[in-house]
């Protein structure tokens, strides 16, 4: 007990109080406090659905058929038994750690590879430069598709683990696409063909023990910016997605994956699926909270010109499929090109 107070008092690494720099403002930092107490823990709200199966040709109408309701409504659901072993998930996890908790030393040796963006990988708290207050995680970015380095040109360091969790990604991603048009009716591989699948992005959140919980966040609260992600946590929790005026935890499931509805693809669905705010809070644990994420987005070509690759749609417009655009539902939002669309989401000027 008195090694227990002791540590209490002292905190992880020394850290009893966060720096200002992490305080968030106090209309955010009321709505975090607010939401412990609404957390709703009815297992509904985000189903979990089983994949077994979604490979066949027989079986694949009835997950269609399952799918429908949460990426409607709620724009989050959990996928179980959707092919990807438990020990590459272990895998994924453990590389992030470990990367993350490499002695600084040893971690400044990347530092410049991760700088150079063009190189398809960068290395920060990545709204640092447009929110208020810094968030209390450190993130991994590594991008990849037709006009990106091939993964074998990145550091070696972790390489394996990262390419396991890329083609298995790709693979579940492509799937889950698929299952997607289909349940509004489109042709299965509507997405895929908008380049949706190559062009992804992959991240591994790390969010340290953090001794004022109530005072900053993991990651503020946002809608994803591209097409569909397919999450991976471990056990600790902390995310949390909007639900009327509620947060909802996303409650860890062993050996599940959560998937989240971007914004694009609400867009592209003419407003039947839905890309709704969630947020990670900040990990109070003395365990560091680990998760990794791929995006699936359509390939960054303006951003990240590659002069020896083809392109497959350069500088094409995005909108609502024509498919589901009728007298009855006209369009619901305008063409786009993607680089506007991001340069409009990092400034918070979307309309
Ligand atoms: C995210 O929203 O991109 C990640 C959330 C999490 O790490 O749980
Ligand atoms: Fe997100």
């Amino acid at each position: 007990e008195v090694q227990q107070f002791e540590e209490s008092k002292i905190g992880v690494n020394g850290i009893t109080t966060i720096p200002r720099f992490f305080i968030h403002p106090p209309d955010a930092l009321s709505a975090i406090r607010r939401s412990k107490l609404n957390t709703k823990p009815d297992p509904d709200i985000i189903p979990i659905i089983d994949f077994s199966g979604a490979d066949s040709e027989q079986l694949r109408p009835t997950i269609v058929e399952k799918i429908p309701r949460a990426p409607r409504e709620i724009g989050f659901f959990q996928v179980g038994n959707h092919g990807i072993g438990a020990d590459v998930l272990e895998r994924v996890i453990g590389a992030v750690k470990g990367f993350q908790e490499l002695p600084p030393a040893v971690k400044a040796q990347f530092y410049d590879y991760l700088r150079d963006r063009s190189r398809g990988v960068s290395f920060s708290n990545v709204d640092i430069f447009h929110s208020t207050a810094a968030s209390w995680r450190d993130t991994l970015v590594m991008r990849r598709g037709p006009t990106l380095p091939e993964l074998d040109e990145f550091p070696e360091i972790r390489r394996r683990e990262a390419l396991e969790w890329s083609q298995h990604g790709k693979q579940l991603g492509e799937l889950l696409m698929g299952l997607l048009c289909e349940g509004l009716g489109l042709a299965t591989g509507r997405m895929k063909e908008m380049t949706f699948i190559d062009g992804r992005m992959m991240i591994g959140n790390y969010y340290p023990y953090c001794p004022q919980p109530d005072l900053t966040v993991g990651i503020p609260f946002h809608t994803d910016p591209g097409a569909l992600a397919i999450l991976l946590q471990d056990h600790h929790g902390g995310l949390q997605c909007k639900c009327g005026d509620d947060w909802v935890d996303v409650k860890p499931v062993p050996g599940a994956l959560v998937v989240d509805i971007g914004d694009v693809f609400q867009i592209l669905s003419n407003d039947e699926y839905k890309s709704m705010d969630h947020r990670a809070l900040a990990n109070s644990s003395r365990e560091a909270r680990v998760s990794a994420v791929v995006f699936f987005a359509p390939s960054d070509r303006d951003r990240f010109p590659c002069p020896t690759r083809q392109f497959a749609m350069p500088n094409r417009l995005l909108g609502p499929f024509p498919e589901l655009i009728s007298p009855e539902k006209p369009a619901r939002f305008r063409q786009f090109t993607r680089a506007d669309y991001i340069n409009r989401f990092y400034t918070k000027q979307l309309d």
